[in-house]
């Protein structure tokens, strides 16, 4: 499973160890990681509720009766699809695998259909209980991915194996269990999505059918490689991705404005919103009468991303769109491959949008084409398995970039 966005939940539960959990969740935030932290109330004996907002920036339930209008076991089981509770003591252990759920974390964990890990942590005694055993046994066939305590001095003067494991064991773990990749950290991108609207009067505008979602999926996914994601938005009703800056415009002057400052200091551009091509020249504050439209003037909108690779740094990499309905393949791969070369792009993604195909829709289809007549056949597939194929590309192309 690919985890979508870069967020966590943190289950905390009553063992001794859990202030360790302070520093999982610092690690975790080094690595861009959103954490959302769920201590078990039991748990507040050892690190309170105060810390975990402090360390974590965001607001932390316990209790199941808190916001109930909100449903909140369901909706952080939705939203985080790597839960992951450390420390596991063998009480939390011993509910989970019966599937009870007394608490909002137990009620997550039973929701949730993300990649569970359990880091358990106890006396030897208890870990090395048949009991205890048996449940571990038991979560690990049903999925529940154990990441196995260490051996050392316990609480007390005890030694033996059940000691909470190091953090940099328990974060590789995460990596190595998922496909959790970080192939774009120190990597600043600015993606931009939906299409611009060039106002004519207060009620009409020049647009184009542009949802945002194919940018949206690439700032996400960006994001969850370990980008710095700035996404630059035009006119969608997206949700917000937890983790991405973002801006929103409206015409085209707004969008290059941002373009123009942030683009210096990003090492790639991803260019998917649709430019309206024309703005209206003498713009009207009142509403235009029918019988006065043909006084609607347009002019050209400047093109912004010719204008930015014209400025493009060696190290920096840029990939542009292109929506074309065209006569066949041919057709379209030689439209994609003429915007490439006049727009001076590293790479484009060509795309035919004849009656509206793709607009709005959760996939796509088209042509991946590079400098070097490099091409690559995209078939049908999701928007967000295509970004993580063209980040894949671009990453390539960043890595040479950088040399
Ligand atoms: N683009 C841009 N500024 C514009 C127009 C387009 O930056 N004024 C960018 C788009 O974001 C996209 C690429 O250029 O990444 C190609 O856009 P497209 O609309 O397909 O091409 P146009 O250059 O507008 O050419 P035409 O409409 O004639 O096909």
């Amino acid at each position: 499973m690919f985890p979508r966005g870069r967020k966590l939940l943190l289950g905390v539960s009553a063992g001794i160890s859990a202030y360790k959990s302070c520093e999982l969740l610092r690690r975790l935030q080094d690595e861009g990681f959103i954490v959302d932290v769920v201590p078990t109330s039991a748990s507040l004996n050892f690190v309170g509720k105060a810390t975990w907002e402090a360390l974590s920036g965001r607001k932390v339930v316990t209790e199941f009766w808190t916001e109930v209008e909100n449903v909140p076991h369901i909706s952080m089981a939705k939203e985080n699809d790597l839960v992951v509770i450390a420390p596991a003591t063998a009480d939390i252990i011993a509910k989970i695998s019966a599937g009870m759920a007394d608490d909002l974390l137990t009620n997550i964990v039973l929701a949730s259909t993300g990649i569970k890990f359990l880091v358990p942590a106890m006396h030897p005694e208890m870990w090395s209980n048949p009991a205890t055993v048996e449940n571990i046994e038991i979560l690990k066939r049903r999925g529940f991915i154990v990441i196995e305590p260490d051996e050392g001095r316990m609480t007390g003067a005890d030694f033996g194996l059940g000691r909470y494991p190091e953090v940099s064991k328990i974060i590789s773990s995460i990596y190595a269990q998922t496909s959790l990749s970080t192939d774009l950290k120190g990597y600043k991108i600015l993606v931009t999505a939906g299409g611009t609207r060039e106002p004519i009067d207060p009620v009409r505008y020049i647009g184009n059918r542009s949802s945002g979602k194919q940018g949206f999926a690439i700032a996400e996914a960006a994001a969850s490689r370990g980008a710095q994601v700035h996404l630059v938005a035009a006119n969608t009703d997206l949700p917000i991705i937890e983790g991405v800056i973002t801006t929103y415009v409206q015409t085209a002057d707004e969008m290059a404005a941002v373009l123009n400052v942030e683009f210096a200091h990003s090492d790639a551009l991803i260019m998917s919103a649709a430019v309206a091509d024309a703005k209206v020249r003498n713009y009207s504050d009142t509403k235009i009468k029918k019988s006065g439209l043909d006084s609607i003037n347009l002019e050209a909108n400047q093109d912004i991303l010719q204008k930015l690779s014209q400025a493009k740094r060696k190290d920096q990499v840029i990939v542009g769109f292109a929506a074309e309905t065209s006569k066949g393949e041919s057709d379209l791969i030689a439209a994609g491959q003429k915007k490439l070369d006049g727009k001076y792009l590293d790479m484009i993604y060509v795309n035919d949008v004849t009656s509206g195909a793709i607009f709005g829709s959760d996939s796509t289809e088209g042509f991946i084409i590079g400098r070097n007549q490099d091409l690559i056949r995209v078939p049908r597939i999701s928007k967000q398995t295509l970004s993580d194929i063209l980040l894949d590309q671009m990453c390539s192309r960043l890595e040479l970039a950088h040399e």
